[in-house]
């Protein structure tokens, strides 16, 4: 552990599958800080709207999907784990019926609007590590530093094909490598906060690196950036 941490806020963005999250995760764990996972509230939203019947593979049905997010509760709970009102579902949100309708459903603009605000309201006090596509453009564009991640597409899709099996899935990997790349192209191309990376993040290109070495990473570049030393 770095000696101090400043009270800063870390904005992780990139594409699908980069290994965001876990690194984030170690990140929040090493520094002591929140970590909140941004995509783990729009994929909530897009359980909710595949179980309400509002969505449909790729197909959303926005005018009662929009009137229905005023009733919607969807939040962090205990351990940054989400829920939708009283209920836990963290490993619901995490399979592939969800991640193939998550981006439709993340390009509609009131559901941005929506989760930003949970986002604002559990970021606001700072010591925190957010991952996502737009933290460091539109959610925290002040985040004090901002790493954008990068990786190599195959072997992005090996570690989702290796998570669904982890979780007792049974993916092809043909289908993994499509939904990345519809997801990549639909989370880059739409309208409203586009994935792109934010001028002053710095790129982080993990293919080749192991977890270790990806947190020695950010402790060099916190202490150059803050003046911290070991
Ligand atoms: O990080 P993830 O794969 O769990 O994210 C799921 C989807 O949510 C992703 O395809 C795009 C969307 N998303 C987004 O549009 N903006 C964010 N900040 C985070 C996720």
């Amino acid at each position: 552990m770095l000696k101090t941490i400043p009270d800063i806020t870390i904005a992780v963005d990139g594409y699908s599958a980069t290994g965001k999250s876990t690194f984030a995760k170690m990140v929040a764990k090493d520094f002591g800080f929140l970590y909140l996972d941004s995509g783990a509230l729009y994929r909530a939203v897009t359980l909710f709207a595949l179980e309400q019947g509002y969505a449909d593979g790729d197909r959303v049905d926005t005018d009662r999907l929009i009137p229905a997010l005023e009733g919607l509760d969807v939040h962090f709970g205990e351990g940054s784990k989400t829920f939708i009102a009283g209920r836990s579902v963290e490993d619901s949100i995490r399979t592939l019926r969800v991640s193939s309708s998550v981006s439709p459903v993340a390009a509609i603009p009131q559901v941005r609007a929506y989760v930003d605000r949970i986002l604002h309201e559990s970021g606001r006090n700072g010591r925190v590590i957010m991952d996502g596509r737009d933290i460091g453009t539109t959610v925290f564009p002040d985040a004090e530093l901002k790493i954008f991640v990068v990786a190599d597409e195959q072997v992005r899709a090996q570690r989702r094909y290796d998570e669904l099996v982890s979780k007792g899935q049974s993916p092809k990997m043909d289908e993994v490598l499509a939904n990345l790349r519809e997801r990549d192209y639909i989370d880059s191309h739409r309208e409203t906060s586009p994935l792109r990376r934010a001028e002053d993040a710095f790129v982080m290109d993990n293919s080749d690196m192991t977890l270790h070495e990806e947190l020695v990473w950010l402790r060099g570049l916190v202490m150059g950036r803050f003046g911290i030393l070991d």
